[in-house]
């Protein structure tokens, strides 16, 4: 069993958290390791997918997005889990009280629920350095509502992100074929 943790990553915050999730994937037993999407030549050398992406007004980076949908027939025959990079700040539910984290729903993952069949889909907290944000990022960022809706700092959960690898893990440890047994990880039916 070869888990890939494939990301997109404009500024390095997801990049961090695929590779703690591979890191703690191998801390469970399972072969795991992460890599840019830009990376993975031969997505059919993985039996199992984590595919995480930043999220930018609302959306998935688009490298990510096209990975999933050009990639739609053989993930929709692995195990596949989806995350997204994106609130940022303290506060975890908005003014109406609903969860940050269920608001901030990227636009594409309804579609991928339709392509593929998800193990699941979280959204965690990200990160925002000022000093590294590129021109365009940086006058949006200036923008009245800019520092109010992007405030600076590392929100990243990182008990959070390790609760969920760790279930990760042990959903595809039940999944592992048992010898002498014809049953396979692909086709995702224990999961
Ligand atoms: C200009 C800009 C727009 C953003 N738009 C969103 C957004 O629409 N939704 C969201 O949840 N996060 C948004 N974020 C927060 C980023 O998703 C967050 O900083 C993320 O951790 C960045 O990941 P990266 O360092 O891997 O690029 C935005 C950040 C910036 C700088």
């Amino acid at each position: 069993m070869k888990a890939v943790v494939v990301y997109a990553s404009k500024y390095g915050s997801t990049r961090g958290i695929a590779e703690f999730i591979a890191e703690k994937l191998r801390q469970a037993g399972t072969q795991a390791e992460a890599r840019d999407v830009g990376e993975v030549q031969n997505p059919g050398d993985y039996d199992a997918f984590v595919i995480g992406s930043a999220v930018y007004m609302t959306n998935w980076l688009k490298e990510a997005a096209e990975f999933v949908t050009r990639n739609r027939a053989l993930l929709a025959n692995r195990p596949v889990w989806l995350f997204s990079s994106g609130p940022l700040g303290t506060e975890t539910k908005d003014d109406k009280g609903q969860d940050l984290r269920t608001v901030t729903e990227p636009k594409e993952i309804a579609e991928f629920r339709e392509l593929i069949k998800l193990c699941d889909h979280r959204v965690f907290f990200g990160a925002l350095d000022s000093s590294k944000l590129g021109f365009g990022h940086r006058m949006l960022r200036k923008l009245p509502a800019g520092r109010n809706l992007l405030p600076e700092g590392d929100f990243r959960d990182w008990n959070d992100i390790e609760a969920w690898a760790i279930s990760i893990a042990r959903a595809l440890e039940t999944a592992k074929p048992t010898p002498g047994s014809n049953k396979s990880a692909q086709g995702g039916s224990a999961y």
